[in-house]
């Protein structure tokens, strides 16, 4: 007998039965969801991005989650966009979409209760322990804590457990970003010091509620930190240290996660008033299924925040290595970006094209019909 084969054996049952769930759950999706076949998740009907436009959600009201970031379930195909939320309760909210375009509200996932002060919630999952991790600024009113909280949840739409709040190795830490890099390594990218002098990134523990002593200065000015990696370049995008009014965006590159990095200047063409498009950047959200699909996600504060502040989300473009460029639109849909592989045209397959099959593309479930191709977010394909 070949050494193991005997442990071998169920764990390729339990591995064919997940996948014939998989395909099962995949055949509800497209023929019982109202979202299946039209890729769009819920009622609102908006098929486009406006930045700096009123955004409404499923109920009416605006979208009201500022300063966060938005991930993609791998299981579900769901898009869930946490952040500061201004209504009642205060505290960290939580929204759903097949789309990006249209959004559910989920509710607050993390109330502010007694906390002073709660802001630029970023939300990443940890394949390893199945736990949503969210960190934040958790200060007091006069901003003088300085501190990062986190909060951990079995499911993206919470509730999130508060599990500590403290200064990283020490040190003053306030605006927040996150990255997952692609060695399964995240860090944490912080406003440190007094006040916000510099950007410093620091490596979490493996399970994603704690911090290591891997903890740099990135020598980059020096709030809003933003960041995201193409083809083996990181990218780093931050804003100026103006409150929440709007300021000029600076970008920085580097081959390695934690720097050196290099200043590029203002990634914004044709921002004559150099305001970021009258906005301060939160985070980059890489779109999966799209080979260049970084959105940049940006806040327009509207005072010092309120339920009403607005969105500027903009598609970034990476003309040539360590050039990144954002450019105005004020309507922009998913088609901008290239297809990956997961979106290649479909080869002619014979048989009866009436009949729905599933196939795998680029790592997707997609389901062929009628000539035509969707992921199980509702992306068409074809
Ligand atoms: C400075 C930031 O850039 C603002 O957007 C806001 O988060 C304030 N800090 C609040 O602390």
């Amino acid at each position: 007998m070949i050494p193991g084969s005997r442990a071998g054996a169920p764990r390729r049952r339990a591995t064919l039965s997940k996948a014939w769930l998989r395909v099962a759950a995949l055949f509800a999706w497209a023929f019982f969801s109202p979202a299946g076949l039209s890729g769009t998740a819920f009622a609102a009907g908006l098929s486009a991005f406006a930045p700096g436009a009123a955004w409404p959600a499923d109920d009416g009201s605006p979208v009201d989650s500022h300063g966060g970031n938005i991930l993609r379930d791998a299981q579900s195909g769901t898009y869930y966009w946490y952040g500061e939320h201004y209504g009642t309760p205060r505290g960290i909210a939580c929204y759903s979409s097949g789309d990006l375009y249209n959004w559910k509200f989920e509710g607050v996932v993390f109330p502010r209760g007694s906390i002073g002060v709660l802001e630029r919630p970023k939300v990443i999952y940890n394949a390893a322990t199945r736990k949503y991790a969210m960190w934040f600024h958790y200060d007091s009113t006069g901003y003088k804590l300085a501190q990062m909280g986190v909060a951990l949840s079995d499911s993206a739409k919470g509730p999130f457990v508060l599990q500590g709040h403290f200064r990283p190795n020490g040190h003053q830490s306030r605006d927040l970003g996150m990255f997952a890099d692609d060695d399964g390594k995240a860090y944490l990218l912080y406003a440190a010091d007094s006040v916000n002098v510099t950007i410093r990134m620091v490596e979490l523990s493996a399970d994603y509620a704690g911090v290591t002593a891997n903890d740099v200065d990135l020598k980059a000015h020096c709030e809003g930190p933003a960041l995201m990696k193409r083809d083996g370049i990181y990218y780093l995008i931050t804003s100026q240290c103006t409150g929440w009014d709007p300021n000029r965006a600076t970008y920085y590159t580097a081959a390695n996660a934690q720097g050196p990095y290099t200043g590029r200047g203002d990634p914004c063409v044709g921002d004559t008033a150099h305001t970021t498009f009258d906005s301060q950047s939160c985070y980059i959200f890489k779109i999966p299924g799209y080979a260049d699909g970084y959105m940049f996600m940006g806040d327009r504060w509207n005072g010092s925040g309120s339920a009403n502040s607005r969105y500027v989300f903009l598609p970034i473009s990476v003309p040539a290595a360590n050039t990144l460029q954002i450019r105005w639109y004020a309507s922009w849909d998913l088609k901008t970006f290239g297809p990956s592989a997961a979106h290649a045209p479909l080869p002619p397959r014979a048989g009866n094209a009436g009949l729905p099959v599933l196939m795998l593309r680029g790592g997707d479930a997609m389901l062929e019909y009628g000539g035509h191709g969707w992921r199980p977010d509702g992306a068409l394909v074809r």
